[in-house]
């Protein structure tokens, strides 16, 4: 078990390596209460796991990473925490556009963006066409998503361009959906504990492997982030075949 820790911190020894994890960044929350602190210090702590993970998929060659940072459904929250999110997301961004930059990062923000200030939609923008042609890990953020958004989004953008006289196929869709420059994830982290998607790439999922931690994601380190890992390498993804034809 050790050697295969440490063998998978090579690059190279990845017997199957995920080309794309997306993330349900899950238990910020629970982590500030059991500190007896205000939820907004999970959030605010949950940024070095954001960090930590980022690192491991360039040390690793992984194109493509997903994080859900806010779901259609948390405008249910209290407002200030709501606000509290933006803000930081907002300060994120300016604060980690240079090291984005730097790193060979190409940056995306999927989600409907429209709602949020003006500010905040040139600054994503921008941070995007800088990073654009860059090479190395596409970071891609998920703000305000909701995988049924997605879908309902694709279909009437497919629609727009065909004056709905074509019928839509798997391939019109994906096209259409907002993650279309990346292949479907591989893997599927899920922090704090539940067992669900919560709305995320629901499309996307169909044979994503999951993986659900209790660790909350404040904790998440790149320790916790390997043992994600070598629990996908023994996974048999058969695609519907059998074990024998594979
Ligand atoms: C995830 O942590 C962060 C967001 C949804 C923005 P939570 O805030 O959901 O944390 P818990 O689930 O309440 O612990
Ligand atoms: C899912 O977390 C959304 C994000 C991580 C951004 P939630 O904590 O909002 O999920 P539910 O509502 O408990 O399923
Ligand atoms: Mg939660």
């Amino acid at each position: 078990m050790f050697n295969f820790f440490r063998s998978l911190k090579s690059q190279d020894v990845l017997v199957e390596k995920p080309q794309h994890i997306a993330i349900i960044m899950d238990g910020n929350g629970r982590w500030a209460k059991k500190r007896f602190m205000p939820r907004i210090s999970g959030h605010r702590k949950g940024l070095e796991s954001v960090r930590a993970v980022i690192t491991q998929c360039q040390k690793l060659n992984i194109p493509f990473l997903t994080l859900f940072a806010f779901s259609t459904e948390n405008w249910l929250r209290p407002t200030q925490e709501v606000n509290f999110l933006m803000t930081l997301f907002q300060d994120s961004l300016k604060k980690e556009s240079s090291s984005l930059i730097k790193n060979n990062i190409r940056f995306k923000v999927i989600g409907d963006y429209k709602p949020f200030p003006k500010k905040l939609i040139n600054k994503i923008k921008e941070l995007e066409s800088l990073t654009e042609k860059n090479t190395g890990l596409t970071l891609t953020i998920a703000i305000n998503y909701g995988g049924r958004w997605d879908i309902l989004n694709a279909v009437n953008e497919f629609q727009k361009k065909n004056h709905s006289k074509k019928l839509l196929t798997q391939k019109n869709l994906t096209q259409n959906l907002s993650l279309n420059f990346a292949p479907d994830p591989d893997l599927l982290i899920r922090t704090g504990g539940e067992k669900r998607i919560s709305n995320f790439l629901i499309w996307q999922f169909s044979y994503t492997e999951f993986y659900f931690t209790e660790t909350l994601w404040p904790d998440f380190n790149e320790k916790a982030f390997m043992s994600a890992l070598i629990e996908f390498q023994k996974r048999e993804r058969r695609y519907g075949k059998t074990s024998e034809q594979l």
